[in-house]
């Protein structure tokens, strides 16, 4: 089906992780809704996010946050000229019902499916919001994935390095728990951070000692759980000014090795802006720090708002128009991946952020 001319409305699905989403966005970049139902307090008790319980609680809210985002926007689905969907990574049964749900609509009102990349969503993010031009380079860190891109087209993307383990967001997020703070961790770090002393503990920098843009945040979380014992055994316990400055050590040390590598996949590419995306991107001394850098490479820097660099459905109704304005659709066999690469050229990473919730 060819695109239409005038702006069209697409309507996006996702469910890749603990995030129920639906928006409806237009192809002159106008986001008519945005729907975002959390599933935080269903994972409290558990430490992290329960695959069965995140896929039970996604099939039983799509049909209402999808009913939602249409209202918001005003329109129904015989406006739509197609139906967007995350159709992986991410955790498979999420997926799974993110896609039926968005199979069940296209089939019932006649339209055309467009099946998305999660890790394109948040990749292609600053076209929407700043309507940036290809190429660019960016930083996607997320909870599950932790990746330097040349954004190229809709439907390319070369890595120039990521994580060799973790990803930085599940960092965050065991840092938070070692230190009895709420989930999500990025957001509770932060906040602690805030009346820390960042230069009381030396955690390490992971691999800055080694050229390249790869990533390791495996080492830091040790080295977090080594600190906190050791003032637990001195103290017998940890008092709030040592839950601060652990906070802001490890996130001085996060942002440091981040905003360095940043400068070197900012040195080998040919490119006049550099963009963040992703959960942890809304981290603001990150961001401040990633910024510094983009004007001293003397390129434009584009961090969309907070709202839009966690997981929503905006970012995957966006990329779903680049797509169908590029003439891609999918048909009913559009299955689920828990596993999609970005850039299919570039050799695996060991580990490559496989062990986050996203991975
Ligand atoms: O992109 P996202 O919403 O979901 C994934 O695709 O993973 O990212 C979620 C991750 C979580 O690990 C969360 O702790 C982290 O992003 N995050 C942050 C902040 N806000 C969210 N990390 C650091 N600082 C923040 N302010
Ligand atoms: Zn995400």
């Amino acid at each position: 089906m060819t695109p239409p001319e005038a702006p069209f409305a697409i309507l996006g699905i996702e469910s890749s992780c603990d995030d129920t989403a639906a928006a409806v966005v237009l192809s002159d970049r106008t986001i008519l809704s945005s729907v975002v139902v959390g599933q935080t307090d269903l994972h409290e008790g558990f430490g992290g996010v329960v695959p069965e319980l995140a896929a039970r609680a996604h099939a039983e809210k799509l049909d209402a946050a999808v009913e939602r985002a249409l209202a918001e926007a005003g329109l129904g689905l015989r406006d739509l000229a197609a139906v967007a969907v995350t159709a992986g990574p991410g955790l498979i049964g999420g997926v799974l019902a993110g896609v039926m749900c968005a199979k069940g609509i296209a089939a019932g009102a006649g339209l055309p499916l467009v099946g998305v990349n999660h890790l394109a969503g948040h990749a292609l993010t600053p076209r929407l919001t700043d309507a940036l031009a290809y190429p660019y380079l960016m930083l996607l860190a997320s909870g599950g994935h932790c990746q330097f891109l040349r954004v190229e087209a809709a439907n390319r993307f070369a890595r120039l390095g990521g994580t060799i383990d973790d990803a930085p967001g599940e960092a965050f997020d065991k840092t938070a728990r070692l230190l009895g703070l709420g989930q999500p961790g990025g957001p509770a770090v932060e906040a602690e951070a805030l009346g820390g002393d960042a230069a009381r503990f030396a955690f390490p920098r992971p691999l800055l000692d080694r050229p390249g843009c790869d990533l390791s945040f495996s080492g830091l979380k040790t080295a977090l759980l080594r600190a906190r014992d050791e003032c637990v055994g001195r103290e017998s316990g940890l008092t709030w000014q040592d839950r601060a400055d652990l906070c802001a050590g490890f996130q001085a040390a996060v942002t440091e090795v981040l905003v360095e590598k940043a400068r070197r996949a900012m040195a080998i590419s040919d490119v006049t802006a550099f963009a963040v995306a992703g959960g942890v991107a809304a981290n603001a001394t990150l961001r401040a720090g990633l910024q510094r850098a983009a004007h001293e490479a003397g390129l434009r820097y584009v961090a969309p708002p907070l709202a839009l660099c966690t997981d929503n459905a905006a970012m995957i109704a966006w990329a779903g128009v680049e797509l169908f304005a590029a003439g891609h659709a999918d048909d009913m066999t559009l299955g689920a991946r828990p596993r999609w690469p970005l850039d299919t050229a570039a050799p695996a990473l060991v580990g490559s952020g496989r062990k986050g919730a996203k991975g």
